[in-house]
């Protein structure tokens, strides 16, 4: 397995380190075309940048950003909406430009016609130079969930019950999770030229450990990332704790 991994203390590290490794891409590449992630896991890495921002100016003026997902159904003004997550944790408080950051349209008239076209602005743009994800405790990156075909692009997926469970902190009440998403392939994100996946705490340990020590499966989507030739994992004790 040629998987880089690199084993954090804590959640803490995980985000500095994790933050370093975007901060050094940015300053080597001006234009960078970065593919960001949400959930729990990245506030924390997105914090780092955005207090580097303030302390030493790091500009993201000519970077392209790139979301995995986006819900169905939700307004980019919908407090759940991975549109209003960005805003609060990184968009706001950088220079990034509105037109260079990119996120599926959840409220799309057409959602079909929205992926076809989210899939051919990557590729037009020149595809994803750093792609960050999460993991699903049920291994699934971005919203695919097991099962789904490693040459699969940008397209509305339905998601597993787990997920909504899983997601449902975000909301209010379970019923409000919605049940489709946005959610670029898993054949867009391997196209990526590097990806940085991040795992924290023990509720990921099981899926990190089948993900490190299974074969390659459909059935494990983030195992896909063993054929990817500049993967790294960034895992702090609590998730490596059973591997
Ligand atoms: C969501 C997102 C994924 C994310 C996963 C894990 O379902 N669509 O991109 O990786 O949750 O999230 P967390 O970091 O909160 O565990």
């Amino acid at each position: 397995m040629s998987m880089k991994i690199i084993q954090v203390k804590d959640y803490e590290e995980l985000c500095q380190k994790a933050a370093q490794i975007l901060l050094q891409r940015v300053k080597d590449n001006r234009r960078l075309r970065l593919g960001l992630a949400t959930g729990g896991t990245p506030v924390g890495v997105y914090r780092n940048m955005v207090q580097d921002h303030l302390d030493h100016g790091t500009s993201y003026r000519e970077i392209q950003t790139f979301n995995l997902d986006e819900y169905l159904g939700l307004a980019p003004d919908h407090p759940q909406s991975y549109h209003a997550y960005m805003e609060e944790h990184l968009f706001r408080w950088v220079d990034l430009q509105p037109n260079k950051t990119h996120i599926p349209d959840g409220k799309a008239a057409d959602p079909e016609a929205e992926c076809r076209r989210y899939e051919e602005m990557i590729q037009q743009q020149g595809g994803i130079d750093l792609q960050l994800l999460g993991i699903g405790v049920n291994g699934h990156i971005g919203f695919n969930e097991p099962g789904t075909p490693f040459d699969s692009t940008t397209r509305v997926v339905q998601l597993a019950e787990s997920t909504r469970r899983a997601n449902a902190r975000f909301f209010s009440e379970q019923e409000e999770v919605p049940t489709h998403a946005i959610t670029m392939g898993i054949g867009t994100i391997m196209k990526s030229r590097e990806i940085l996946l991040l795992a924290s705490g023990t509720s990921k340990a099981p899926v990190m450990r089948s993900m490190l020590q299974q074969e390659v499966s459909e059935q494990l989507p983030a195992s896909v990332l063993k054929r990817h030739p500049r993967a790294q994992v960034i895992a702090d004790q609590d998730a490596l704790s059973l591997v």
